[in-house]
């Protein structure tokens, strides 16, 4: 990982940071900065973002300011939930390829794959046809995850009364409750905009199923999508 950013051997932190680390994250170490050293040591992502870092691992952050090396907080991974806005579309291609699914051991394919018109069909032009909604997520200022609906010909369609969804976050924010946020979010987005339902297509090995099934939608297909992959369409009324 990209730890040289950060001077490990002048990290510290205040009593009151220890406090703060400790509690917020519920470490029981007695020694706070050795406990962060590792911390960083083993980082999924760091994010420069004005005077700090925010150093993430497994759904937590610590936030580190850069010119001092004080350690300043740490907290369970938090992130903000907002509606798209046309200076988040250039992030569109980066969530449409985490979209992808990759089973477990499968090479990531390459990222060119987007730009086939199966898939690029989820983003040309977002925002410009009734239908083309969103929601993104934010932590420390940057999108980490984004909801979007389209009413396009792409596999999960229906017909033109029912957008259908596509939904992605960054690896290292996954599994800590923001992708449920954003679909409810999304949701809310949808109603007000007087659709009654929306649907998807998914994987059936891809563990986002029973993700799917959590927030109310059903399986109402099953088919093959371009590349033979068995899908499941699903739909929730909103
Ligand atoms: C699917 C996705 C958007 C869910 O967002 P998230 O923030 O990770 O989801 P939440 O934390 O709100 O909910 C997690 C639940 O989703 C399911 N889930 C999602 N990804 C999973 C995985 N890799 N393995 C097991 N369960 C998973 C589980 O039911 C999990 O509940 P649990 O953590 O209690 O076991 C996100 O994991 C992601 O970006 N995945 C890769 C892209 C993708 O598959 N998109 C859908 C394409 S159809």
């Amino acid at each position: 990982m990209q730890n040289s950013i950060v001077n490990l051997d002048k990290l510290h932190t205040t009593d009151s940071g220890a406090v703060r680390i400790k509690r917020n994250l519920n470490i029981q170490a007695d020694d706070v900065v050795l406990w962060c050293k590792e911390f960083v040591k083993q980082a999924d992502l760091i994010i420069g973002q004005g005077k700090n870092l925010y150093v993430y691992k497994n759904g937590e952050v610590i936030t580190i300011n850069s010119k001092s090396n004080t350690v300043i907080t740490g907290h369970p991974i938090k992130a903000k939930v907002r509606l798209m806005r046309m200076s988040d579309y250039v992030c569109l291609p980066e969530f449409l390829y985490q979209a992808i699914f990759i089973p477990e051991g499968a090479v990531p394919p390459n990222r060119s794959i987007i730009n086939s018109p199966q898939i690029f069909i989820y983003i040309k032009d977002f925002g410009t046809q009734p239908g083309d909604l969103g929601v993104v997520a934010e932590s420390n200022g940057q999108v980490i995850g984004a909801a979007w609906t389209r009413i396009i010909n792409a596999h999960g369609h229906i017909n033109d009364e029912i957008p259908e969804l596509a939904i992605s976050l960054l690896p290292e924010f996954r599994r800590c409750g923001i992708g449920t946020k954003l679909m409810k979010k999304l949701f809310g987005v949808l109603r007000a905009n007087g659709y009654a339902r929306t649907s998807l297509s998914v994987q059936k090995d891809n563990p986002a199923v029973e993700f799917y099934k959590r927030l109310g939608y059903r399986i109402t297909e099953e088919k093959l999508d371009h590349e033979g992959n068995e899908d499941f369409i699903m739909i929730k009324e909103l």
